[in-house]
Parts: structure tokens; C-alpha cells; sequence
């Protein structure tokens, strides 16, 4: 039985920055970010948008009522939970009106919990097959006005329903995973700004994949050959680049032509979007479907998902046949194109505010933000999450 990605939602909130502004901004040539860094845009989530509710958003986009009443499981990962208790998980199986015979619960491990839900997620469709899975990812990425990672903060959520005979991508079973005790990248829970030591992250994340490959390569017996694309873990464009070309120095000039020819098409998102942590790799993913030519049906794909701290994975699926009518391309360019972008000086006046820790009231005006799921405030430290 194949199980895998049926269908693929993803949000991010309507207001963005031009990286060639901040650039100017931050008196850095652009060619710097747009070149060396590899970003266009950056997303940025206004205080009306957290994890909960871009998750909410991104699963709207793909839940009907068939998959409401089928889907009893809701893995939320994200690395900005808004509760140390509560799981969001809770919040957005109630948002998107999921039948309540279900699990819902949330996975950290920084950018890889989304990965880890849907290999939980294989595990529960194989001994439940006529059941669904919903999985999210959803993150704000915020380093902090004027630092090293400013450039690559972002905003978003990707939404994975998961299931038997899925219509876009059979996962297979095999992969290959690597776990180390690192500090690559971390925010202390103090904090909404993460902590980094950026050039020793890069190299986690090379060193991560490198070992991983290696380890499917000799799992599989596949090779190079055997992929139409690499889809990666993208916290910046430039960062999944160096990684596909740590494999294409002693690659065919076929395979480097076709594998480099599909990077640019996965990466058309993660340009404009910025980083999302969790839903990165499957921002990356679903560019590489949306954007690119209609591949082959058993085409297959090879994923690789980095959550500092550090995991790896490498994993693989193959395609399914007519799997671009399952998917919403004309709604994600929609709602990328509609996006407002603000100045850097709208940008860095509203970066600091916050929702009061302190049990205060204060109320949102969700009419400034088109998400059909916002947050309209909070009271007693409970936030008020709505539906338009
Ligand atoms: N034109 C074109 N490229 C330029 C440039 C210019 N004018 N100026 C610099 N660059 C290139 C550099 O050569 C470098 O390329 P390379 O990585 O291929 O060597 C790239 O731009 C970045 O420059 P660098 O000086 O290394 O930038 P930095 O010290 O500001 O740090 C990050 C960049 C990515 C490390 C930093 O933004 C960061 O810490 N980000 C968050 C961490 C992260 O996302 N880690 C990923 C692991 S999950």
C-alpha cells in the first residue's frame, strides 16, 4: 500500500519586505542577500498571525468534509509554540473543524518537527489505512533587527494531509537519519528572537546531510540516478545550494543539468517567503511541483529535512500520476502577489511589539489582516483566536 502527501496547502501572511531595501537599510550591498544569501523577499508575520493560526490558514486551503471526518490524527510542528503546555496542535484541529474522535498534539525538534509528524503519520495510516493525517508546519523565523540572521527571518505554513494512495507523493519507507548534540541554533524560552552561530550551522547542516545520504545511498542501493530532483531544507536559497553542490562535484553532467535545472524551480517560494522553518523543506517541495514542468508519474524525489540542534533526515517519494491537478497553484500565486510590502521604517517601528506577558488585555483588529483564521487578541493569557 503506498502512503504519502495527498494534498499540500501553504500560507504566509500578506505583508512583506524587499531585500533590496533592508540591503540599503542596513548599508550592505544587495547583491549580498540576493546573491550570496539568495533571498527577494521576506515574510512578516503582523502581530494578528502566530504558529496556530497560518497553521489554520494552510490547512483551510486543503480540508473538505470527507477529510474532516477521515482525519484523526493533527501533528502541529513548530519551534513557535505559544504555549509551554497546551499544544497548538489542539487550537487548529478545533479551527479547521476536525472531527473530535482525534489526536492532536505538537513535535519540536527546530526545523525538522514537520518531518518527524509525517513519519509518525506513515506509522498510523499503515495499521489505520482508511484514516488521514493532517500534519503542519508552521513557524516565524526573527532574529533580531541588525543581526547576521536578519536577512533570513520569514513567515508561513505548509499543510501535508496525509493518506493511503495519496495523489501526489508515495513516501517511501526507507531513510536515513542522524542525530547529534549541537549548538548550532537555539532560542532560549525567554526569547522570540533565536539565538545562532551561523557559519557553524551551515556547516552542521552540510556535514548532517553529507552523513545522511551517504547512509540512504548504502540503505537503498540508489544513487544520483535513481532522483528526478533534491528537494532541501531551505532556512535561505543559498543554503540548500551548497548543499546539492557538495553532491554534484563528482556528478554525470546529466545528473548536475537536471538536478541544478530542478533546484531553480524549488526554490521560487523560499525566494520570496524567507525562511519557515518547519515548512521550509515542503515550501521547497511544493515549489519544485508548482513551478516546475510536469515530471514524469514515479519520478522520484529525494527530501532532506534539518532541525538544528541537531537531526537530519534523508528520505524519498515518487510521484503520482496527474499529481499538478491536485494541486492550488493558482491560489498560492494569488495570495503571493497580493501581499503588501512595507517599508523598512513600518518594518522596524512594529518588530518589537508584542502581546503583553503581564495577564493584560489587549484586543487586534483583525480587519487588517485578510487570514480567514486571526488572532484577535488576548485576556487572562488566553488568546483569542477567530474565524472570519
Ligand atoms: N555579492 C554577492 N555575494 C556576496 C556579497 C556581495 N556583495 N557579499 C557577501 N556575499 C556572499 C558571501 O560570499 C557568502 O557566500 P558563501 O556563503 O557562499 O561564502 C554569503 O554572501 C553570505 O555572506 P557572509 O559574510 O557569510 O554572511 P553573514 O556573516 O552575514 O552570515 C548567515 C550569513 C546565513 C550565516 C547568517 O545570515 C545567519 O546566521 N543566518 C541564520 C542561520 C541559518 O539560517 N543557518 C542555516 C542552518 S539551519
Amino acid at each position: 500500500m503506498d502512503i504519502g502527501i495527498d494534498k499540500i496547502g501553504f500560507y504566509t501572511p500578506h505583508i512583506h519586505v524587499d531585500m533590496k531595501k533592508l540591503a540599503e537599510a542596513r548599508k550592505i550591498d544587495p547583491a549580498k542577500y540576493t546573491i550570496g544569501i539568495g533571498q527577494d523577499k521576506m515574510a512578516i508575520a503582523p502581530l494578528t498571525q502566530d504558529a496556530v493560526t497560518m497553521a489554520a490558514n494552510a490547512a483551510l486551503k486543503i480540508l473538505d468534509e470527507e477529510d474532516r471526518n477521515a482525519v484523526d490524527m493533527v501533528l502541529l510542528g513548530t519551534e513557535s509554540g505559544v504555549d509551554h503546555s497546551k499544544s497548538g496542535a489542539v487550537w487548529v484541529h478545533h479551527l479547521t473543524d476536525i472531527q473530535s474522535q482525534a489526536r492532536a498534539f505538537e513535535l519540536k525538534q527546530a526545523c525538522y518537527g514537520a518531518t518527524a509528524g509525517i513519519q509518525m503519520a506513515m506509522g498510523h495510516i499503515t495499521m489505520n489505512p482508511d484514516r488521514k493525517v493532517l500534519v503542519v508546519g508552521s513557524d516565524i523565523a526573527k532574529y533580531g533587527l541588525n543581526t547576521g540572521g536578519e536577512p533570513t527571518q520569514g513567515a508561513g505554513a505548509v499543510a501535508l494531509l496525509i493518506s493511503a494512495n495519496p495523489r501526489i507523493l508515495a513516501i517511501d519507507p526507507t531513510s536515513a537519519m542522524y542525530t547529534s548534540d549541537i549548538m548550532d541554533f537555539w532560542r532560549p524560552l525567554y526569547s522570540d528572537k533565536a539565538k545562532v552561530d551561523g557559519k557553524f550551522s551551515n556547516q552542521a547542516y552540510i556535514e548532517f546531510f553529507l552523513r545522511v545520504w551517504k547512509d540512504y545511498q548504502e540503505k537503498t542501493n540508489r544513487s544520483l540516478d535513481d532522483f528526478e530532483a533534491l528537494c532541501f531544507h531551505l532556512p535561505y536559497t543559498k543554503m540548500g545550494r551548497k548543499a546539492l553542490g557538495a553532491v554534484l562535484e563528482s556528478a554525470t553532467a546529466e545528473n548536475k543539468e537536471r538536478l541544478e535545472r530542478h533546484y531553480e524551480e524549488s526554490i521560487v517560494y523560499n525566494r520570496i517567503v524567507g525562511n519557515v522553518y518547519t515548512g521550509a523543506l515542503y515550501l521547497n517541495l511544493l515549489s519544485l511541483l508548482e513551478q516546475g514542468e510536469e515530471l514524469p508519474a514515479g519520478s522520484r524525489i529525494g527530501l532532506f529535512s534539518y532541525g538544528s540542534g541537531a537531526v537530519g533526515e534523508f528520505f524519498s517519494g515518487t510521484l503520482q500520476p496527474n499529481y499538478k491537478k491536485q494541486l492550488l497553484t493558482t491560489e498560492h500565486g494569488k495570495m503571493l502577489n497580493d501581499r503588501r510590502e512595507l517599508s523598512i521604517e513600518e518594518y522596524e517601528a512594529s518588530f518589537e511589539d508584542a502581546l503583553p506577558i503581564d495577564g493584560s488585555t489587549r484586543e487586534l483588529d483583525g480587519q487588517t489582516d485578510p487570514g480567514p483564521v486571526y488572532l484577535a487578541g488576548i485576556a487572562d493569557d488566553i488568546r483569542q483566536y477567530m474565524k472570519k
